[in-house]
């Protein structure tokens, strides 16, 4: 079953939603019936709607109906309240269940796309990564989201927007929770203590010279539990719960991501990468660190000097310094003994 909130179409729904919200109380079925105009059988199918969408409301017979706990569903009605954005998330639609986020907005006709609009599922059933991997995406504990954007700028600049997403999710993480020191891991992880916490896939549909859409795919684990982590990524993966031992609503991180991310999107169309180094930079959890990076079937080796104001991994090998610009990153230990 699919669930979709579309603001306006639902409007009574909202406005009953927005009436127990302000009431703190019991609200009667007889005063909802007369402020929103329909009939006593109608609220209570709003009432259903709304608890399968998970909110928690009581109804006392004779007396009427009270809100008693607001859903975590990443729904628009919920993540609004904590928006400041101007474009990103103004179009947006959840759904409970989808393949990808990615591919829901990939295969979406350029005519249906707005600048900023967002795409939410509750649970991916083909979560995608980098390099055609899977993203493990269950149901009812993160946020698995993608923002179509269509930025007057070249094909070629394109991947330096993961960079952007990737400080935009870090600088959400020290308001929802400040004592997660997560940090940037070139070109599009965020992690925690050397675990994987969010993920970031960038995907383009372009001319040479034109683009069509920018595709900005992010996971976060939130709630998610060691015990609902897959085996084979237990030794990789951490979350926000497991981090703090708090449970997170997932509407107010998914409304400071967007907030941040439009922040670090409009700083990049106007200033460009370059100015965001000093920040990336003292969050890279890579700087200094001797690695190893497969790119293009070829393995270099070098200790991270930073990053370039093009996107670009800057390693030292020696004297001489160079710059990847893509491929797989992992941290070479020195020798014991
Ligand atoms: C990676 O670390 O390899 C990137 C993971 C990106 C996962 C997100 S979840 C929302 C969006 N939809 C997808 O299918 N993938 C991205």
């Amino acid at each position: 079953m699919v669930y979709i909130w579309e603001p306006g179409v639902n409007k009574v729904r909202e406005e009953i939603l927005s009436a127990l919200r302000d009431a703190g109380g019991v609200v009667s079925g007889q005063r909802l019936c007369e402020d929103f105009g329909v009939s006593r059988a109608a609220i209570s199918k709003h009432v259903r709607e709304l608890r399968k969408l998970g909110y928690e409301i009581e109804s006392v017979p004779r007396l009427g109906h009270r809100l008693v706990s607001s859903t975590d569903l990443p729904i628009e009605i919920e993540v609004s309240r904590y928006l400041k954005t101007s474009t990103i998330g103004r179009h947006y639609v959840f759904e409970k269940e989808m393949p990808s986020t990615n591919s829901f907005l990939g295969n979406l006709a350029v005519s249906k796309c707005h600048d900023g609009m967002v795409v939410v599922a509750d649970r991916q059933t083909g979560g995608r990564g980098r390099m055609q991997r899977t993203w493990h995406s269950p149901a009812g504990v993160n946020l698995y989201f993608s923002v179509l954007l269509q930025p007057p700028k070249s094909p070629s600049e394109i991947p330096e927007l993961a960079l952007v997403a990737a400080w935009a999710v870090v600088r959400a993480m020290n308001a929802v929770a400040p004592t997660v020191d997560a940090g940037v891991k070139w070109p599009n992880d965020v992690l925690v203590g050397g675990l994987k916490l969010a993920g970031i896939l960038c995907e383009m549909q372009a001319e040479t010279d034109v683009i069509h859409k920018v595709i900005l795919g992010i996971g976060l684990n939130v709630n998610l539990t060691r015990k609902q982590v897959p085996a084979d990524l237990r030794r990789r993966a951490t979350s926000l719960r497991m981090e703090t031992g708090d449970v997170l609503s997932r509407p107010r991180v998914m409304g400071e991501i967007l907030n941040s991310l439009e922040k670090g999107y409009r700083r990049w169309l106007k200033d460009g990468l370059g100015s965001f180094l000093p920040e990336l930079e003292e969050r890279s959890v890579l700087t200094g660190k001797k690695v190893r990076v497969k790119t293009f079937g070829k393995r270099i080796e070098g200790v991270v000097a930073g990053m370039s104001a093009d996107g670009g991994l800057v390693l030292k090998e020696g004297r001489k310094k160079r710059t990847v610009y893509s491929g797989e990153v992992t941290l070479v230990r020195p020798r014991a003994g």
